[in-house]
């Protein structure tokens, strides 16, 4: 973070960091080689690697373990890291299983790997599933189809999180076509999921003959129409990872409008993130994985903008982050999950207050990484 901080905030920074490095500390004694998604009340009720090893989620806890050891140089974390990365591996003669998440599940395993310590199996995992991905581009619309079965001409703002592993597999092989498949994609995307508003549909279902627009239906939010908050975060954070990579000032843009409008429905809020910004007023659903994905991307943003436009993207995210601390955080080491009050979609019958998410845990600690510029970019 450029800007100054309060005596307060830096004390805070201090201490959330103390209390990152414990439980995650603590957590990964007592996960031992599985692979945790959601904890209930508490606790990892299972091993979610045995129940479902393609899942999409499966590579965030190896990604938080790779943060970890970045900043700590605890050796445990590498270690249990490399376990997650390969279970994976089974995944490749699955192939039926994988869909467009394949750059969330390798991206935080195998090519953090390959990128802070050069391991040549980990390079070509990562190359592997750079290939899976380029191979679900449909050149008649242009985009990167979403999931598996009847839905061809499906597009969803989540993919842009998984332009990352493209741009990356461009960057090693020096083979244009992985960046030209991401920028493809992400064009389609400014142009039929994001909104002129700064907002944007989860779901946008093309002809997949020719890219032609049919519906935009609710997907994980309240309704059509709607703006589900994780969404707008992939959006926010997907547009700028796109302008990291590629320098294009259209991505930069479009984080920035999306950043707006996110800061804009999280200051009515008291920084909190309700799990759709356009959802009735009752019941009161929040979504916490939301507000922790779009702090990394503000974060992301001020490191590319003009010294005097830094603030407004660095202190909304530490307002974010500071009022989920005080409202969502679980900080007892003897308990799995630190940011409560995830929800996975907006009519999941969950009572989001009883769980944490792995990827909204990775999302909080990548931030804090970040703030304290401890982090790296592991997209
Ligand atoms: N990418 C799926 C989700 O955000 O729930």
């Amino acid at each position: 973070m450029s800007g100054n901080l309060s005596k307060d905030e830096v004390k805070w920074l201090e201490d959330i960091y103390e209390k990152v490095k414990k439980k995650v500390s603590a957590e990964s004694d007592r996960i031992g080689e599985a692979i945790p998604y959601i904890a209930i009340n508490g606790k990892y009720p299972e091993d979610h690697g045995t129940r479902e090893i393609e899942w999409w989620t499966n590579g965030f806890w190896a990604g938080l373990l790779w943060q970890m050891y970045h900043a700590t140089g605890d050796e445990k974390y590498k270690v249990q890291a490399r376990i997650t990365e390969e279970r994976l591996d089974r995944t490749f003669d699955e192939f039926e299983g994988l869909y467009h998440d394949v750059g969330f599940m390798w991206m935080h395993s195998a090519v953090a790997d390959y990128r802070l310590t050069g391991d040549k199996k980990s390079f070509s995992r990562g190359h592997h599933a750079a290939n899976l991905l380029a191979g679900r581009f449909n050149i008649l619309g242009n985009y990167i189809r979403a999931w598996n079965g009847d839905m061809a001409g499906w597009m969803i703002i989540d993919c842009l999180m998984n332009l990352s592993i493209l741009y990356w597999a461009s960057e090693e092989t020096k083979d244009p076509r992985f960046a030209a498949i991401a920028k493809r994609h992400a064009d389609t995307a400014l142009e039929k999921i994001f909104r002129k508003d700064g907002s944007s549909n989860h779901i946008t279902i093309m002809n997949p003959e020719n890219g032609d627009v049919l519906d935009t239906p609710a997907g994980q939010g309240c309704k059509k129409g709607s703006s589900w908050s994780r969404g707008q975060s992939w959006a926010l954070y997907g547009f700028i990872i796109s302008y990291a990579h590629t320098k294009e000032e259209r991505y930069l843009d479009a984080a920035k409008q999306a950043a707006h409008y996110f800061i804009a429905n999280l200051a009515l809020n008291d920084y909190l993130p309700l799990c759709d910004f356009r959802a009735p007023k009752e019941p009161v659903l929040y979504d916490s994985t939301a507000g922790a994905c779009a702090a990394c991307g503000l974060l992301e943003i001020a490191k590319h903008v003009p010294e005097e436009e830094k603030p407004l993207y660095e202190r909304s995210a530490l307002k974010i982050l500071m009022a989920m601390d005080k409202a969502f955080c679980n900080w007892n080491v003897e308990e799995d999950g630190i940011l409560y009050y995830g929800r996975t979609d907006y009519n999941s019958p969950a009572k989001d207050e009883e769980i944490s998410i792995i990827y909204g845990d990775y999302f909080f600690t990548e931030a804090v990484l970040r703030l304290l510029n401890k982090d790296f970019f592991i997209w």
